[in-house]
């Protein structure tokens, strides 16, 4: 199968691209950030992205490209929709176009998290811009596509030149400095490895609609923090516990945004790891 793969130089993209089957055929997309045999297209330019869909004309598109900086895209609204909106909807017409499906990786955010452990098919309600400008992706690729699925991540980890949460707090450990995590945002932490997986998965078995790609936990951020000190072994008494309160974020960031993966366990047939498994396939990957 060929995959058109969007986000290519970002943490999701190079580590489908560590999981991908060697029969795959992939083309990792960049933007700002080139790699070895990336190609470059920008998702806001919609003639860029219909030349480049042609061009590489795929069978299935893997929509991981996004503003992912929560806080930044409270200041740059008009940016956050045009990345995540409207290039999804600019893809899914693509792909459209050459008879590709199209899976469009959104997130945990798209939920209040007033209730936490969230199946599917409940209704969203995001809080910020980049919650709703991800959730504007959701309805333009369904809008566009008629051959589509939704890949539902929360906190994505994993190794990247680049650092996300765990790879922060491994390096602050490992230096011995103090870090406050709060203890009251729960999610499921999703090894971006196992997501891979889920969504290669989601290609191969030609699966539609929603899924929730997640880690299979709903652990708050501090207990999550505590699991990585102890795959890593490192020094747990350097974690302090904190609350939203006193620490103070631009966007608002949900209770409990939890999701719920016996559809992905069920329907695809595959195992969700706990955050537990994930880190300790991490440490060895090390
Ligand atoms: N990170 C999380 O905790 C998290 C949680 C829930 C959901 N998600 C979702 O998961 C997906 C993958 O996240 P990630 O953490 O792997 O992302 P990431 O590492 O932050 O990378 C973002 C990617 O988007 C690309 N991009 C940004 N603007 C672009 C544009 N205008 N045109 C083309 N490409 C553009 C970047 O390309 P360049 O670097 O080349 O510019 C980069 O490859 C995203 O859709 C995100 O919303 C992430």
């Amino acid at each position: 199968m060929k995959y058109f793969i969007t986000g290519g130089s970002g943490l999701l993209g190079q580590r489908l691209a560590t999981v991908a089957r060697e029969e795959d055929e992939l083309t990792l997309v960049h933007n700002s950030n080139p790699g070895d045999d990336t190609v470059k297209c920008d998702i806001t330019n919609e003639k860029e992205v219909h030349d480049c869909v042609i061009r590489e004309n795929p069978d299935v598109i893997v929509h991981c490209a996004a503003m992912t900086n929560v806080d930044l895209c409270e200041d740059e609204k008009e940016k956050a929709y045009s990345i995540n909106g409207d290039g999804t909807g600019f893809l899914a017409k693509s792909a459209e176009e050459v008879g590709a499906k199209i899976i469009y990786v959104s997130t945990d955010f798209v939920f209040d998290g007033n209730r936490g452990y969230y199946k599917e098919d409940e209704p969203v309600n995001p809080l910020g811009i980049y919650a709703k400008s991800k959730y504007d992706g959701e309805v333009q690729l369904q809008k566009y596509s008629s051959n589509w699925a939704v890949a539902r991540v929360s906190v994505l980890y994993g190794w990247h030149e680049r650092l996300n949460f765990t790879t922060w707090v491994i390096n602050e450990l490992r230096q011995k400095h103090e870090i406050n995590i709060v203890v009251d945002q729960i999610n499921s932490p999703t090894l971006a490895d196992n997501a891979g997986e889920a969504i290669f998965e989601i290609a191969r078995q030609d699966k539609c609609g929603v899924f929730h790609t997640a880690g299979n936990d709903a652990i708050n951020r501090f207990d999550f923090t505590r699991k990585i000190a102890d795959a890593f072994d490192l020094d747990e008494s350097l974690i302090n516990p904190i609350t939203s309160e006193s620490f103070v974020q631009k966007a608002p960031r949900p209770r409990d945004s939890s999701l719920n993966v016996n559809k992905v366990e069920k329907e695809l047939g595959m195992k969700m790891e706990t955050c537990t498994e994930s880190l300790n396939r991490m440490a060895d990957s090390e």
